[in-house]
């Protein structure tokens, strides 16, 4: 496949060049400088003022977090690029509907607007509320995985897996080769191995097959998309041995909007007969509205009788009451108006258009970052970026804590210290050790974001300063969450010294 075709055909305003050159407007403007930066559809009314402490203030902080910036406090942070979850800028129309929620234990009119709009864009007939996407997968791994069972799919989310393992299921990673290269050209990096999934099925047999997974904008690989084409290949398997094909569509917006981009065959589509489409070739859709429909809670959406029937049962059991599953009514108004929303090109195409803004510029730099720029956030890839620390000195965490030292700016580790340790205490090396930059959406400006790359591009001049980290505290489970690490040396006060002799007096 030519990789460049599809901007050259697509009349999508918005398209990333896959060789980084560049990026062309969010909206079909052309700059007469020829300058090729996102142009916002939109405007600020709302504003929250932040704070910049000093570089020695900062290095105090990250060291109280244990160098774990799940720990930082929010006071002590200038952009918070942790996640793009429950934190997307909420539109005025969301915020006005939010006034007009109904609220009552039973009955409200506000789920039956939120049932009514989810059927409007998946064609789905059911829809079963839940306080948010772990929440849901709680709900359909209890219904579905026994012990011994398998999960094929692209990639595991952390949540997902959890719960698969929790229920005895078996999680069975099956993306294509390109999914794990940190560079490359390929359009479409979270599409699943169809080989591997017909080898699969043949070697345990069919029964054995609890679900299979998609996941749109394949989170843990660098917000990366499958292909409408590579999801109707995956459901034709399922088709041929009566397997369930489950989305978990948290991060669909973007992967809509980079079908509409990059997959020629679809650009003539709107992005509501894609959504169709894609909801079409599924049994079951599972969100978290914190991430899908820009507001917070989630929802499981079937048209099979069967599959309802049997989630239903759990949803008051674990959630709430079936007309809001531990939602508040406001936020479902807020997300009936997200999801009408995210039906509109010129407001799903900011956070790619950003994101791809900061990988264009980083690789133009020489950082080294995941390409092609994907949905989510900018992707830092921390194996090459520090390419002297071993991996159970955790790259990715001592970028994400240098990186908060440098600039103020909060990451998230998606490495090595984000995975569990085996049952017999040896690490579990992860395929890719990533620092994530989330890009929430219609949160940061441009300039905001010129500033993340300039303390980038600093600390990668001066990455040879950067050492690793090593526990104090590493809690059993989850332990990226509350684990406490130390530096290995005081390479922390040189790199505080050394910005202080590049910046000066500047924050
Ligand atoms: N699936 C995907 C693909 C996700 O990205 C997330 C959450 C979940 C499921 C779970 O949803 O948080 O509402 O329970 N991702 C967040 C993140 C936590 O920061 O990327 P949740």
């Amino acid at each position: 496949m030519d990789p460049d075709y599809y901007y050259k055909s697509s009349k999508c305003s918005c398209k990333t060049n896959f060789k980084n050159e560049g990026v062309v407007k969010m909206a079909n403007v052309n700059f007469f400088s020829n300058e090729q930066i996102p142009l916002e559809m939109h405007k600020v009314r709302i504003v929250q003022k932040l704070e910049l402490p000093p570089v020695e203030h900062r290095l105090e902080a990250i060291t109280e977090a244990g160098n774990n910036t799940f720990l930082l406090k929010n006071r002590d942070v200038f952009m918070d690029m942790l996640t793009d979850s429950g934190v997307n800028a909420m539109s005025d129309r969301q915020q006005a509907a939010m006034l007009t929620a109904d609220d009552s234990y039973a009955g409200s009119e506000t789920f039956y607007r939120l049932e009514s709009k989810l059927k409007e864009i998946f064609g789905m007939k059911f829809f079963l509320p839940a306080h948010q996407g772990r929440a849901c997968e709680n709900i359909i791994s209890q219904t579905l995985v026994r012990p011994g069972m398998i999960v094929p799919m692209n990639y595991h989310f952390t949540t997902t897996k959890s719960h698969i393992v929790l229920n005895g299921g078996i999680v069975e990673e099956i993306i294509t080769d390109a999914g794990l290269e940190p560079i490359s050209t390929n359009p479409f990096k979270g599409n699943l191995d169809i080989t591997r999934l017909n080898a699969l099925i043949e070697e345990h047999g069919a029964d054995k097959i609890a679900f299979v997974r998609m996941e749109a904008g394949t989170n843990l690989i660098g917000g990366q998309p499958f292909s409408l084409k590579n999801l109707e290949k995956v459901r034709s398997v399922c088709d041929k041995h009566g397997i369930i094909l489950v989305l978990d569509a948290s991060l669909l917006a973007d992967n809509i909007y980079f079908i509409k981009c990059r997959e020629e065959q679809y650009i003539h589509m709107s992005i509501r007969e894609i959504t169709l489409k894609i909801a079409s070739l599924c049994d079951v859709i599972y969100f978290s509205a914190r991430k899908l429909g820009c507001a917070r809670g989630g929802g499981i959406c079937t048209s099979s009788t069967e599959l309802f029937e049997k989630m239903r049962e759990l949803v008051p059991l674990y959630e709430g009451f079936l007309t809001y599953g531990g939602m508040s009514v406001r936020e479902m108004e807020a997300l009936t108006v997200g999801l009408d929303e995210t039906m509109d090109e010129d407001i799903i195409n900011q956070g790619p258009q950003f994101i791809a803004f900061m990988v264009d510029e980083l690789v133009k730099k020489g950082v080294p970052v995941i390409t092609p720029a994907g949905g989510l956030g900018c992707h830092i890839n921390a194996m090459e970026f520090l390419r002297h620390i071993p991996q159970d000195e955790y790259p990715a965490g001592a970028l994400a804590s240098a990186l908060y030292i440098a600039s103020g700016v909060r990451g998230m580790e998606r490495g090595t210290l984000s995975e569990q340790r085996n049952p017999d205490g040896s690490e579990v090396f992860s395929n890719m050790e990533l620092l994530r930059l989330a890009v929430p959406r219609r949160v940061y400006t441009l300039s905001q974001v010129k500033y993340a790359i300039d303390r980038l591009v600093w600390l990668y001049e001066n990455r040879n300063l950067i050492e690793g980290l090593s526990f104090v505290e590493e809690p059993r489970i989850l332990r990226f969450f509350f684990g406490r690490l130390k530096p290995v040396s005081n390479w922390q006060e040189n790199l505080v010294e050394k910005f202080r002799k590049d910046f000066g007096d500047s924050l």
